[in-house]
């Protein structure tokens, strides 16, 4: 089962637009709520594990729905300090502590007549918990330090990969405000539970990324599709994106075959202490490490660097060591070719660094 690169395939990768690619039921069945909801005002709470795209639906709602061109203001609830959120959501009047020297707009305010994607709702203190209840329910906040309640006009989109029920049995969640914020709920399946969209998924992404890149790209072997479709795919969407980007770049020909996708290498046999299995080489398990982190976090590069600590260079010139060494082992041990350099970057035909458009 060869997977190809159809000629004239959409080149559009990571474009601006959402691009929704998969017709399995389990999608349909998203298509089929989101159609229904696109229209209304009411709140949707999209629902599914990191990477399966709910950023994506978000947006996708709101591009087909009466708000299009009016303002889309994304939060990140995990990515504000606690102290700040509130002046973040509601804005602040000057003087309302210390360094506020300007009246500052929260994103309510920057959000109204349009549309506000509360991203990770369930990490939401429960303080503040509070006061989006109060704004849902009177459609009026006050900003930080202020007096004069104001009135907004939004509609408000959640996300969250936690079972928000069980934060709610759990306290951690408040129960009023999970009714009004899962008016229409809206799940997102796991990767590995439609599979059947690999080979749509694949193809969008191969020809966004051989664009991006400059590349020519005509497919998978045999080998490589069927490691594809075996594996289970714990960063869904993001992870098989990832994988892709740095399989088209790893790639010196127009097939990418298994060791283009190092991440997807099989666990590590680690020989337990007083086993008598032979000790391995600190090599290995460091390529273990390495890609094992990389597994951890869906194929992103510059995540496990961080977590590595080490330079996102430092990591690149590993995995390009480690795809000479697979290339090697299936050539049956002769040396690797010596056509890719390590230090290699992917060139334009200007001779400047590559980069894709990321959204
Ligand atoms: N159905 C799809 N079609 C095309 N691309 C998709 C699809 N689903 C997800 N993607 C892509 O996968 C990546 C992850 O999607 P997105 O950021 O929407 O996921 P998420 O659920 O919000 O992830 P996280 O929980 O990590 O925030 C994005 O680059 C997105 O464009
Ligand atoms: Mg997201």
């Amino acid at each position: 089962m060869t997977l190809t690169v159809p000629d004239g395939a959409p080149a559009s990768g990571r474009a601006a637009l959402p691009y929704l690619v998969g017709e399995s039921p389990r999608m349909l069945e998203v298509y089929g709520v989101m159609a229904k909801i696109a229209h209304a005002s009411a709140s949707v709470l999209i629902q599914g594990e990191a990477g399966t795209g709910k950023e994506l639906i978000a947006r996708a709602l709101y591009e087909n729905g009466p708000r299009r061109g009016r303002p889309f203001v994304a939060v990140d609830c995990t990515a504000i300090p606690d102290g700040l959120m509130e002046s973040h959501l509601f804005g602040h009047v000057r003087g309302a502590f210390t360094g506020a020297v300007a009246t500052v707009p929260g994103v309510f305010s920057r959000a109204h007549t349009g549309t506000l994607f509360l991203d990770e709702i369930g990490e939401m203190p429960l303080h503040l918990q509070a006061k989006l209840l109060r704004v849902i329910q009177t459609r009026e906040f006050t900003m930080v330090g202020g007096t004069q309640p104001q009135h907004v006009d939004v509609r408000i989109i959640c996300a969250t990969n936690r079972d928000l029920r069980d934060s709610v049995r759990r306290g951690a969640f408040r129960e009023d405000l999970y009714y009004r914020i899962a008016v229409v709920p809206l799940h997102l399946p796991p990767l590995r539970d439609r599979k059947e969209d690999l080979p749509l998924l694949i193809t969008h992404f191969l020809s966004g990324f051989a664009a991006a890149y400059g590349r020519r790209i005509d497919g998978l072997t045999d080998r490589a599709t069927r490691r594809l479709f075996d594996y289970s795919w714990p960063g869904n969407v993001r992870e098989l994106e990832n994988c892709l980007e740095q399989a088209v770049l790893l790639a010196e020909g127009p097939l990418l075959d298994v060791a283009h996708f190092p991440s997807l290498a099989g666990r590590f046999p680690y020989p337990a202490a007083g086993s008598g299995a032979p000790r391995l080489p600190l090599r290995e398990l460091e390529k273990w490490y390495i890609l094992d982190t990389l597994q951890q976090v869906g194929g992103n590069r510059a995540h496990a660097a961080k977590i590595l600590e080490i330079s996102v260079r430092g990591l690149q010139y590993k995995l390009r060591r480690y795809v000479q060494e697979e290339g090697s082992k299936a050539r049956g041990g002769r040396r690797a070719s010596p056509r890719l350099s390590p230090l290699q970057e992917p060139r334009n035909g200007d001779g400047s660094e590559a980069r894709p458009k990321s959204a």
